[in-house]
């Protein structure tokens, strides 16, 4: 396979922009679509409820999505929870595990989280009266670990990001989950700007819980996530949803609840959605995980460079080894959006803002950021048309 020029051949929207905006949201590959389509055309049903042949296809093809994800990060097929997106994962999780928590009780994350990986723990601490911690960091991102050393010992749960879509940097989540084993600490791993651009690997990562979301790295639609939950957390994590289908027996009296995955999983779930899912990530391994990070790692390079030689401060790690396909920068003397504005003027999707991250934004004393972020149907011949754009409004503005 050719990178990028075959998966461009498979979407056609790279044909018509320059699309800059990956961590928002991945563009959709045709096989992703025809899956879907194959779905709802064919055999829509509803799953794990008929004994028709239309709702037995749907409950094969489900199940069969799921197994597609378990070895997609490594996880047993019953530890795969399909969620909405990465916000609905984390926020099951600190509500599953609200019960275990005793006033004081420590949860320990990064000052670098997107909000849907601070606000569900700052909620959890104000009403349990627990200390929520932050490991200490520079303004590239790094962190320091030694004061993570210090931070995650004796803390109860530790949650971090893989990957941030603010700053673009790689966090050492190996090494933060080893840290948090020891201490005997849950650890929890936000996925969602990793999946699908890297390995993830919930033994390697030393994950109890991980979240992420099907409509990014891995080129599934939206309205479809993963919550991934290690079988020592079976019997621990209470289901915040129950009702049907995540049942054993029901009396008026009470109820008994069945095993995972349908414990955690209440009502008639995304079918289409898990289905095209499966298909993005059959659809990336085809292509080769090692493969997606190399082209975005060259793109990374040449946009960094660029703008080096452009004299616009970008952010984030300045050793690109740490450094994925987010780029965050600003135009001195541009506001993020008309920045934005003006990109899209000439054909190219970027974000511009605090993208959920405004103590990020904060703590390094801005008020947004644009952002250009990759997947590997991006080229360099786009990162050179983009560099270019910035280089006319660079003269402008100097004029
Ligand atoms: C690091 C990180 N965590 C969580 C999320 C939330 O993902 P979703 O909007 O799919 O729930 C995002 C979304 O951009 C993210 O970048």
């Amino acid at each position: 396979m050719r990178i990028p020029e075959d998966v461009r051949k498979d979407i056609p929207l790279t044909g018509e922009v320059i699309y800059f905006d990956n961590t928002a949201t991945s563009l959709t590959p045709k096989p992703v679509i025809e899956a879907m389509d194959e779905y709802y055309l064919r055999y829509r049903a509803n799953v794990h409820r008929g004994v028709h042949r239309l709702s037995q296809m749907a409950t094969h093809k489900y199940e069969e999505s799921r197994k597609v994800v378990a070895e997609f990060i490594n996880a047993r097929f019953e530890e795969v929870v399909f969620t909405k997106n990465t916000s609905e994962s984390l926020n099951l999780v600190a509500l599953g595990l609200e019960h275990i928590f005793k006033p004081g009780d420590k949860i320990v994350t990064t000052p670098y989280e997107h909000h849907s990986d601070l606000l569900p723990w700052q909620r959890l601490a104000k009403k349990l009266g627990l200390r929520l911690e932050f490991i200490e960091g520079d303004n590239e991102g790094n962190l320091d670990l030694s004061d993570a050393e210090r931070k995650i010992r004796g803390a109860k749960l530790v949650a971090v990001q893989h990957v941030s879509n603010a700053l673009g940097v790689i966090h050492e989540v190996e090494e933060l989950g080893k840290m948090a084993k020891e201490e005997g600490a849950i650890f929890v791993v936000d996925a969602a700007q990793s999946a699908g651009h890297m390995e993830v690997d919930v033994k390697r990562l030393h994950a109890d819980f991980l979240g992420l979301s099907g409509h990014k790295g891995p080129m599934g639609p939206t309205g479809i996530g993963v919550l991934y939950i290690n079988e020592e957390f079976f019997e621990v994590f209470e289901p915040p949803l129950i009702g049907g289908g995540t049942i054993e027996d029901v009396g008026l009296e009470g109820y008994k609840l069945t095993e995972p995955p349908e414990r955690f999983e209440a009502g008639t779930p995304n079918i289409g959605g898990a289905i095209g899912l499966a298909a993005g990530i059959r659809y990336i391994e085809r292509i080769g995980i090692d493969k997606i990070e190399r082209q975005e790692r060259k793109l990374v390079k040449r946009i960094t460079e660029g703008l080096d030689e452009l004299g616009i401060p970008w952010y984030g790690p300045r050793n690109l080894k740490k450094h994925a396909g987010v780029v965050s920068f600003n135009v001195p003397g541009l506001h993020p959006h008309d920045v934005a504005a003006i990109l899209d003027e000439n054909n190219i999707m970027v974000r511009s803002g605090h993208h959920c991250a405004l103590p990020v934004m904060k703590k390094l004393g801005i008020n947004g950021t644009v952002r250009a972020s990759f997947h590997v149907y991006n080229s360099l011949e786009e990162v050179e048309t983009f560099l270019g754009v910035l280089e006319g409004l660079v003269k402008s503005l100097r004029s």
